[in-house]
């Protein structure tokens, strides 16, 4: 407490409302976006039922929009992996629903179980594969929307290549 200022809320502060923030209709912040992720991933009949698993190539299915992101349900059998990209201009929340995807970054191998977050900024270089023996489910929130998803080599040579495969 600020001891200089006489400065105090008193009374019912819901008895205020305009001093008040409205609820939000769709998130706006990192914190927001991840919170989003987090109650999707809470919820498993607003994932559990649409995904699937293709051995042939990545499945991904755009789970939900709103104003300036999108959020995507991705699937990931044993072995299938995104190779090493960015995200454009994009932000992204990655969320892991099941099994456990290992994320390679230049720096650093990490093992993301279910609930792990990771947050990344645009510009952000990973590789997200699943070295398991079961699959994996991952929810992917992007702001904005993901419209582009530049592939590096591994000494992050960058070339653009035209429609993401989300990750
Ligand atoms: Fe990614």
């Amino acid at each position: 407490m600020n001891s200089d200022s006489d400065l105090q809320i008193a009374g019912d502060i819901l008895e205020v409302p305009h001093l008040l923030q409205p609820p939000r209709e769709h998130p706006a912040t990192v914190a927001e976006f991840a919170g989003l992720a987090r109650e999707i991933a809470g919820d498993r009949s607003q994932w559990a039922h649409l995904v699937r698993y293709d051995a042939t190539t990545r499945w991904y299915h755009r789970l939900s929009t709103g104003p300036g992101y999108e959020v995507w349900l991705l699937s990931w059998v044993p072995g299938q992996g995104s190779g090493l990209h960015d995200h454009g201009r994009s932000s992204g929340v990655l969320t892991v629903l099941e099994g456990t995807l290992t994320e390679r970054t230049e720096r650093t191998t990490r093992a993301l179980k279910p609930g792990t977050q990771r947050v990344f900024a645009p510009g952000y270089v990973h590789e997200v594969v699943n070295d398991a023996l079961e699959p994996a489910v991952s929810l992917h929130v992007y702001y904005p929307g993901l419209t582009e998803m530049p592939m590096h080599a591994q000494h992050c040579e960058a070339r653009t290549e035209p429609r993401p495969v989300t990750a």
